[in-house]
């Protein structure tokens, strides 16, 4: 499976901010916005991508990821002129797609939660047909909206509408097999001139290959799109790896944990600086690893029906910094 991450966009919500900078390279706290969708397809074991950007700030994307070699990921690097919709990552992306199945999420998306994981695991070994995630949200409106019958089976999915037939909006992570070029590229523009992302997955469920999940309550999907929730991403984000010592979409550290880079390989990043937190933080992991082997499975392999609580996860944190003092 390979991955787009789609980082273009005119980010008008967020005029100052967005005038000489892209929107999903703003901070989320610790880290570029980015950080966040590429390590949700790294979850889902997704090591070759491309990201597509407007033509002023592909290379900032350049410099900060290059040939992606740092994380053991390939990244190659692709221009929308305009934003003429979420679908055209597709026609863009064709070349790099190459007939393979294909993950496509927004470069302002951010997930988190319990669980979240072994979903995106099972997500990434998809071949067939196409996968989105469905969530709970007060203003459905803005959002693609899925009708579902009684058994939860998606009916119908309507972009944007003005009388939404259920609070479940489309996320902006998708999941599809080969044949997504060629419903992309047979799309017409819709009345707001944009091949609709919706209509992608409406040729995928009228042919009964369109399965939608339902991300639970215990999930976070947040926007980034306007000051104040630009704002309140970064306070979620600060608030969470606060309380447990552990970072939200720390793509050197999955890379580490997946065994795409090397512990060398990862102490060259941290070594960026002594002083940096982050850098200490990743020079933490060598060393937590070094005392108990994946001190931290516990937390990440905890099964759903028995969530570890903040309090049990903070212990064995504290248990790990124990032993390394
Ligand atoms: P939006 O939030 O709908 O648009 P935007 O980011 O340009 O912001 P604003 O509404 O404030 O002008 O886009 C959702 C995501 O999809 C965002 O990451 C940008 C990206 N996107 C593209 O890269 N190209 C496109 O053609 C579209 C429609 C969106």
């Amino acid at each position: 499976m390979k991955g787009i991450i789609l980082s273009g966009g005119r980010g008008t919500r967020l005029y100052p901010l967005t005038v000489s900078l892209s929107k999903q390279i703003l901070p989320i706290f610790d880290k570029p916005m980015i950080y966040y969708p590429l390590s949700v397809l790294m979850l889902a074991n997704i090591r070759e991508y491309l990201i597509i950007s407007s033509p002023e700030h592909i290379d900032l994307y350049r410099g900060l990821f290059g040939d992606g070699k740092r994380l053991g990921l390939t990244i190659e690097y692709a221009i929308q002129p305009e934003p003429k919709g979420i679908a055209q990552a597709f026609t863009i992306g064709e070349n790099f797609v190459q007939n393979q199945s294909c993950a496509l999420i927004l470069g302002d998306n951010l997930f988190y939660g319990q669980g979240v994981s072994e979903k995106l695991e099972n997500a990434g070994a998809l071949t067939e047909g196409g996968l989105v995630f469905a969530y709970y949200v007060k203003d459905p409106e803005r959002y693609g909206v899925v009708e579902f019958d009684k058994q939860h089976k998606a009916l119908s999915i309507e972009e944007k509408p003005k009388k939404p037939k259920s609070h479940f909006a489309v996320t902006g992570l998708y999941f599809y097999d080969h044949e997504v070029v060629s419903i992309a590229k047979s799309l017409k523009p819709s009345a707001r001139s944009e091949l609709e992302i919706t209509d992608v997955n409406n040729a995928y469920l009228q042919k009964g290959k369109l399965n939608v999940e339902i991300l639970g309550r215990g999930t976070a999907w947040l926007d980034t799109g306007t000051h104040e929730s630009l704002l309140q991403a970064g306070n979620f984000v600060q608030t969470i790896e606060d309380r447990q010592g552990l970072k939200i979409g720390c793509v050197e550290e999955i890379a580490y944990r997946k065994n795409y880079i090397t512990t060398e390989q990862l102490l060259e990043i941290a070594n960026f600086s002594k002083e940096n937190p982050y850098c200490q933080y990743l020079r933490g992991l060598v060393e937590e690893e070094r005392i108990t082997p994946s001190p931290l499975k516990a937390v990440e392999q905890a099964p759903d029906e028995e969530p570890l609580s903040l309090e049990a996860i903070n212990e064995i944190v504290h248990e790990v910094r124990k032993q390394r003092r």
